[in-house]
């Protein structure tokens, strides 16, 4: 038995995007400001999160914006964002829309790691940077898909991609990318928010609980 042909090629590959604001010092003061007037240890007990209180766990904290009023325009920005990438990747937005479901705060002490995780089942999930002390810590994505069958033939094809943070700086990707950040060695703590988007039917999107407010 002789070969004849022997193809090889690379599927799939996965798209993120790394979008820049301008202009955005007033927002990210205000977004600064509001998030220092949230009495967490209140807000904690109020959501039922009662082993949080008294905790200063202040990562992965569900936000609203009636809590940070000025997180609507990266809400907002966010939204536009995934229209645009949804229109790109052809997505049928005729019979379907995206909402943005979620949004949350990281706020991250020196010396703090954010583990690997992702956000699935969410379509699109994004970061943006608030307040990026130097060395604060790099958002990393991981190729970690399970059924791997053996590490990449091509040298060009990277395991594990760093994004560095940036004040005004949105990343957007797929909701189950694997992701973690790196150790903030600023000094200082990080502030960054979260959203997650989701393409849904627009007979059914309406029905859909969000968690923060302000959309419609
Ligand atoms: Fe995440």
């Amino acid at each position: 038995m002789k070969i004849a042909n022997v193809e090889s090629d690379v599927l799939f590959p996965v798209p993120f995007w790394v979008i820049d604001f301008d202009g955005v010092e007033n927002i990210n003061r205000a977004i600064l400001q509001e998030i220092d007037r949230i009495d967490w240890d209140a807000e904690h007990q109020r959501r039922g999160l009662k082993h949080l209180v008294n905790s200063r766990h202040q990562e992965d904290v569900f936000i609203t914006t009636e809590l940070v009023p000025s997180a609507k325009q990266v809400v907002d920005a966010f939204g536009h964002s995934c229209l645009e990438i949804g229109r790109e990747l052809g997505w049928d937005l005729e019979h379907n829309e995206i909402r943005v479901l979620e949004l949350w705060a990281h706020i991250t002490a020196p010396g703090k790691v954010t583990q690997t995780h992702d956000h699935a089942p969410s379509h699109l999930s994004c970061a943006y940077y608030v307040t990026t002390p130097q060395d604060c810590g790099e958002l990393h994505f991981k190729e970690d898909r399970k059924q791997r069958a053996s590490e990449p033939a091509s040298p060009n094809l990277r395991q594990d991609v760093a994004v560095q943070p940036k004040e005004g700086r949105m990343v957007i990707f797929p909701g189950w990318l694997s992701h973690y950040v790196s150790e903030n060695r600023s000094g200082q703590r990080r502030v960054s928010l979260s959203c997650n988007a989701d393409l849904m039917p627009k007979a059914l999107s309406h029905a859909v609980e969000i968690s923060y407010a302000g959309q419609k």
